[in-house]
């Protein structure tokens, strides 16, 4: 690698990745604490050997041409790379790198919180307290439903979807899998795969874990809202556009389904005007993976992929 490359961090991100970046390389990091437009973004990468970007910096071939040849790497913070025109990349001898692994737990973890929140009315009850509507016990006050002992559909079965199952043991679920793109092994986990068809109208509860590809754009829209039972629970904390995000409003309004947690959305970060004014869902700002111990991790392994790739050794995650 040159003496001490030149690497751009598009986002502050937790130190863990920083100091080892800082160890070998020259880094620079984004001076704002917001997203770069995009001129600006176009001017920050000029002339560096490796950049490590957000899931929401769009890594297209203006980006790459605007970066230079001497570019090596992307190296993305985040599994998802749907932000990064992988092909582009590759044709220009860049390494695209993801950060699969570390964010699994975390990311299952969250996929419960939005599950039990919207099924038992978290957020809606937390508001009532706070505007002093809790007057006392009421046996009819913001009923939801049980998770115990029903039937969870998980679409995309890789690691995210097998963590979310393994903690659905606990509630002694029923586990249904569908996964799109390929027959998965699923070691020590007692789900079925059926067809989407089947998962979407045998579940009670339907969570979301595959990745944005052309395949699984809009995967979820009006005709599968409408065959999941009106009684079913909707989880996306995968990628926005797997869902038609206004059939889904249209869905919740008309109580096509019983509600939803989302934690990302199909144009971020704006939400459909129709979701915010609905009570049955739960909105998150696309924090699944936001934990301390998960965003240090994925800073490291961001950071380990990006030296990797400057020092000619094998990146440890190269999608390309
Ligand atoms: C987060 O959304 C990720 O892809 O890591």
């Amino acid at each position: 690698m040159p003496a001490r490359p030149n690497v751009f961090v598009t986002r502050k991100i937790p130190e863990s990745g920083l100091l080892l970046l800082k160890k070998e390389t020259d880094v620079t990091l984004n001076p704002n604490d917001r997203a770069l437009k995009r001129n600006e973004f176009l001017e920050y990468i000029k002339g560096r050997d490796g950049i490590l970007t957000q899931l929401n910096d769009k890594m297209d071939a203006q980006v790459m041409e605007a970066a230079g040849k001497q570019l090596k790497v992307i190296s993305n913070y985040a599994v998802g790379f749907d932000n990064i025109d992988v092909k582009e990349a590759t044709k220009r001898g860049i390494v695209v790198t993801n950060t699969p692994g570390v964010l699994t737990e975390g990311t299952a973890d969250f996929a419960w919180a939005l599950l039990m929140s919207a099924a038992r009315r978290v957020v809606e009850a937390d508001a009532l307290v706070r505007q002093g509507k809790f007057v006392g016990w009421d046996p009819l006050l913001l009923l939801g439903g049980n998770i115990y002992g029903k039937t969870l559909g998980i679409i995309g079965f890789g690691r995210i979807g097998q963590a979310v199952a393994r903690r659905a043991y606990g509630f002694n679920m029923k586990i249904l899998a569908y996964h799109p793109s390929r027959v998965i092994e699923a070691p020590g986990i007692a789900a079925k795969f059926v067809s989407l068809s089947e998962l979407l109208k045998e579940s009670d509860f339907i969570t979301l874990h595959t990745p944005l590809t052309p395949e699984t754009r809009h995967l979820i829209g009006e005709k599968e809202l409408k065959s999941m039972k009106p009684t079913a629970y909707l989880i996306n904390t995968a990628r926005g556009p797997v869902i038609d995000e206004a059939a889904l409003a249209k869905a919740l309004k008309e109580k096509w389904i019983a509600g939803a947690g989302l934690d990302v959305y199909e144009k971020e970060p704006e939400v459909h005007p129709e979701l915010l004014k609905l009570p049955n869902v739960v909105l998150a700002p696309h924090i699944s993976s936001a934990s301390f111990e998960t965003r240090s991790d994925i800073s490291l392994l961001a950071a380990k992929n990006l030296l990797a790739v400057l020092r000619g050794e094998p990146s440890l995650h190269r999608v390309n």
